[in-house]
């Protein structure tokens, strides 16, 4: 069988580029790389050409997952094993393969219906250590474990959403089940990795968008702590304070990025474990943010 072997970029759809821009170097950290597209940017976190594309669309969401395979003959591999088990897949034209930095690239929708690529050969620029957008005391942590995690939506279920995202080589399952005070079932969370990060693509966050969060981590805790001063400086929402999750061991926090979805910037992960176990609670700390209280009429008469 063959497997995607990490989450290698995003596609994030948006509707202030120049605010994101901004957000993205003075607030996370990310280098912004703008090849002069009218309302494309791309952000980087190591020496890939780019691990975030923006795209100027409004959706203000996820646009598309881009699962690496390790090569050519992986790639076309892959696309047989989905066509065989009926999953519509196209060959992208050479052009859009061009558009994405990578020398093969393929798309599909998850059971879902939310779009899919599936990549070799991203273009890593050897000669451009990354330089952060602002201070930082080390690195994001990308490498074996692609860029990150997200939790992300689906509509079918999660017997269906795992049968289809095992079909790319992922695994994995319930980690967390959180007891919800009057509701007759738990909040039930579905966890899947395909490297020795614990887990890229998560289920079960309830929520209007594709995306719940991105999770970038940073090889330092320092860069926790320095992240969590910027964001409260400049008036950044925290939606989720500091704590440690029971499931990867993450120490992180979570703050609203102009999209009004959320950034989650962690440290000290442990690598994914091959057992399943559940929790119903985070390690420590990781309170939600009150949602903000109502403005009193006058104030909000005012503006
Ligand atoms: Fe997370």
């Amino acid at each position: 069988m063959i497997q995607v072997t990490e989450l290698g970029y995003v596609g994030l759809g948006v509707k202030d580029l120049a605010e994101w821009k901004r957000f993205a170097a003075e607030i996370v950290g990310l280098e912004v790389a703008d090849e002069g597209e009218a309302g494309r940017a791309y952000l980087r976190m190591d020496y890939w050409h780019h691990r975030i594309l923006l795209d100027e669309d409004g959706a203000d969401d996820l646009n598309v997952l881009g699962f690496r395979v390790a090569g050519a003959e992986d790639f076309h591999g892959m696309a047989e094993q989905l066509s065989d088990a009926g999953v519509a897949v196209e060959i992208a034209a050479p052009a859009k393969a061009d558009d994405r930095r990578v020398l093969e690239l393929m798309t599909l929708n998850d059971a879902s219906g939310y779009p899919i690529e599936i990549f070799h050969g991203p273009q890593v620029q050897a000669d451009q250590p990354f330089h952060p957008g602002r201070r930082m005391h080390s690195r994001f942590k990308t490498g074996a474990g692609g860029l990150g995690h997200l939790i992300q939506r689906q509509t079918v279920g999660f017997e269906k959403t795992y049968a289809f995202y095992k079909l790319l080589g992922l695994r994995g399952g319930i980690e967390y089940r959180v007891p919800i005070p009057g509701a007759p079932r738990p909040l039930e969370l579905m966890f899947l990795h395909c490297n020795e990060r614990d887990h890229t693509v998560a289920f079960g966050m309830p929520g209007e968008k594709r995306i719940d969060h991105l999770m970038l981590e940073v090889d330092d805790l320092d860069d926790v702590g320095l992240a969590y001063e910027v964001v409260r400086k400049a008036g950044v929402p925290v939606a989720i304070a500091p704590g440690r999750h029971a499931n990867d061991h993450m120490y992180s926090f979570y703050f609203m990025n102009p999209s009004g979805w959320q950034i989650e910037i962690g440290w000290g992960a442990r690598p994914a474990s091959q057992q399943s176990e559940y929790y119903q609670r985070d390690t420590y700390g990781h309170e939600r943010a009150a949602p903000p209280a109502p403005k009193p009429r006058a104030v909000q008469a005012a503006g």
